[in-house]
């Protein structure tokens, strides 16, 4: 993984090349550290939208970019960086406790998330001030 923001970051992807069309793949706790929970995925996104300003208390999610081009804000509660994902065959580790936020979607891009939990909105940290608040006990 190329580390960002401390426990967060890029991870590629195996990538089988072929004449045919090319294939990659994800195996839990062997290319991503965490058991996949959940898949789930966001499209349609209208131009200039923003999904997902929020940050989870134990969810870790990897999210990559199946189809076209978004950026991912990422927040460790001291530093953020703007991580632009376009290819299918890497992925944005979030650990818990980062705060992200999804934007600048490009026409027919398809966000693909796999989460290390099932849906629980008591997970979900919405309010930045209490983020920080927490990152900074
Ligand atoms: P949410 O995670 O709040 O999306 P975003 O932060 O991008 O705005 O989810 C939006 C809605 O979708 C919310 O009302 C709950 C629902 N939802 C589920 O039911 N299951 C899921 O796995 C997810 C991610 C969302």
């Amino acid at each position: 993984m190329r580390n960002i923001l401390g426990k967060a970051g890029i991870i590629d992807l195996p990538r089988v090349l072929d004449a045919r069309g090319n294939l990659s793949f994800i195996e839990e706790l062997n290319h991503i550290p965490f058991r996949i929970e959940r898949c789930y995925w966001i499209y349609d996104v209208p131009g200039g939208e923003k999904r997902g300003g929020h940050s989870f208390y134990k969810n870790e999610e990897l999210i990559i970019a199946l189809s076209g081009s978004f950026d991912v804000v990422l927040d460790n509660g001291y530093r953020r960086e703007i991580i632009s994902l376009n290819r299918s065959f890497y992925g944005l580790f979030v650990p818990k406790l980062f705060w992200r936020e999804i934007e600048n979607f490009s026409t027919n891009s398809l966000a693909f998330i796999l989460s290390s939990s099932k849906y629980d909105p008591d997970d979900y940290i919405r309010d930045y001030e209490i983020f920080k608040n927490l990152i900074n006990k």
